[in-house]
């Protein structure tokens, strides 16, 4: 009998994506991939160091998944992602875990991942915690187990350098390096012919993707690597996550206003509206520059949504740097945000150089401000949408209703209309009647 195995995945949509690699790396070793825990011989959590509160929620799963154990003292327990990268053996001492984990590797290591099972089951160590400069896993092909058969992610690149100073992620995902244009594209043509309809481009940085052609030696950017995408088919989507505001060029604006299948939705991570903030957090832009790339986004692509990352109460924040931020997202009008606390990261340069210095309550207090003014201007801009005509990609039943269906609209907007026999993967025209700030309703027209 194969041995089944279980992922269970935490964090951004890189994790996701990569929990997509791993899954193709075990299925060719003759592994079975299961949806259920509780019929898993192996059990895979892929896991975020992002806040304090997301290894929290990994630490307590593990603990309670201590029950299973008990029901089958065989289950191997394996701790992959940036928590893994982040804690390593610290992960195997039962005390840290509340509860035996077998294994630990690191987000470059899943090719060893049929070899650390084998170290388990012959009782050794099995540790992976090696960060590379070139694994990019552009060679594997994801095996898409828990996608809708509509909307797949591609990774196009991995690790991070840019050290923003509150940031943990340059320590667990290492150099930032670039998966070759080829791979790219056709993984997302191979999509494309199974009928997936829309594939969003990843990567920490995505704008300073950079890759030498292997055919003529051209190095390829962002936006050409985008506008090759694009043009596999009119009827594949594209989109892309995540911009850094200081290296987002016109260049790259124009492609996406050329390209009706690339989306109009620009996510563009502000966060803080203060500049002294900007300078402390090491984001290399102020706010006048990002208030400007804003500019250039509404000229250039006036439809554009815009959705951003903000992080409340950063060392040093005062009042008055707080009403910055509020008054930014007030310029900007932001359609979607984001939103967090603070959360100082072991090993990163705040941590180490700046004074977590902001209590806790008005944290909290900041915080709500900033949800409770994102809550207006999502509602705004939902409402501004009704009476508008947009292209829905349907992608399944609605939550609420079968019948019902949802998609999303080219502004990454979800939008709720009555089911005519739609299929997910169909493109159908949707006038808006109705709104709350998270969802758009309409009618078929
Ligand atoms: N690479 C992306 C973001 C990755 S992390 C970018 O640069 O835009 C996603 C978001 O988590 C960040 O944009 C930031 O808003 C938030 N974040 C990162 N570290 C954090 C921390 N220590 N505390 C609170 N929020 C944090
Ligand atoms: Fe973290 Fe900054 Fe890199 Fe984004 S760009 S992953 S926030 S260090
Ligand atoms: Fe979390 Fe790692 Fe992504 S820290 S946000 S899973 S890169």
């Amino acid at each position: 009998m194969e041995k089944k195995i279980y992922i269970e995945t935490y964090g951004c949509q890189m994790n996701f994506s990569d929990s997509e690699i791993v899954a193709s790396i075990m299925t060719d070793k003759n592994y079975e991939s299961t949806t259920e825990a509780d019929k898993a011989d192996i059990i895979f959590i892929n896991t975020c160091s992002i806040r304090e509160n997301a290894e929290q929620k990994v630490l307590n799963r593990l603990k309670q998944l201590q029950v299973l154990r008990k029901k089958n003292p065989n289950l191997v327990l394996g701790v992959l992602g940036c928590m893994a990268e982040r804690m390593k053996t610290e992960l195997l001492e039962e005390t840290t875990a509340g509860s035996k984990v077998d294994m630990v590797a690191g987000p470059d290591a899943y090719r060893d991942l049929p070899q650390l099972l084998l170290d388990v089951e012959t009782g050794q160590k099995a540790v992976n915690v090696i960060l590379s400069a070139e694994e990019t896993y552009a060679d594997i092909s994801p095996v898409r187990y828990a996608g809708n058969g509509v909307s797949a992610f591609i990774s196009i690149m991995r690790g991070c350098e840019n050290f923003c100073t509150y940031c943990v992620v340059p320590y667990t995902r290492g150099k930032e390096r670039s998966r070759s244009v080829s791979s790219i594209v056709s993984e997302a043509h191979d999509l494309f012919e199974r009928g997936y309809r829309e594939i969003t481009l990843l990567g920490q940085n995505v704008n300073s993707y950079r890759y030498k052609d292997e055919m003529n030696g051209k190095v390829i950017g962002f936006h050409e690597l985008l506008q090759m995408v694009a043009d596999i088919d009119p009827l594949l989507r594209v989109r892309f996550a995540t911009s850094h505001p200081k290296d987002m060029s016109d260049e790259l604006l124009e492609v996406i206003a050329r390209n009706q299948n690339i989306c109009k939705a620009i996510h563009l991570p502000v966060q803080s509206g203060s500049s002294a903030v900007l300078k402390k957090m090491n984001r290399k832009y102020t706010r006048e520059v990002y208030l400007q790339r804003i500019q250039s986004i509404k000229t250039l692509i006036p439809e554009a949504a815009i959705t951003t990352d903000i992080i409340a109460g950063f060392c040093g924040e005062t009042e008055q740097d707080h009403q910055e931020t509020l008054s930014l997202m007030k310029d900007v009008g932001f359609d979607f945000a984001f939103m967090f606390k603070y959360s100082e990261r072991p090993g990163t340069i705040a941590e180490k150089k700046l004074k977590d210095d902001v209590p806790e309550d008005v944290k909290s207090k900041r915080l709500q401000e900033i949800i409770d003014l994102q809550n207006k201007l999502s509602l705004k801009s939902n409402r501004d949408d009704v009476g508008k005509v947009f292209e829905v990609l349907v992608e399944g039943r609605s939550r609420k209703s079968d019948k019902y269906v949802s998609g999303r609209n080219s502004q990454n907007k979800m939008v709720v209309f009555p089911d005519d026999g739609f299929k997910p993967g169909d493109y159908v025209k949707v006038k808006i009647t109705d709104c709350t700030s998270a969802t758009l309703k309409g009618v078929v027209v």
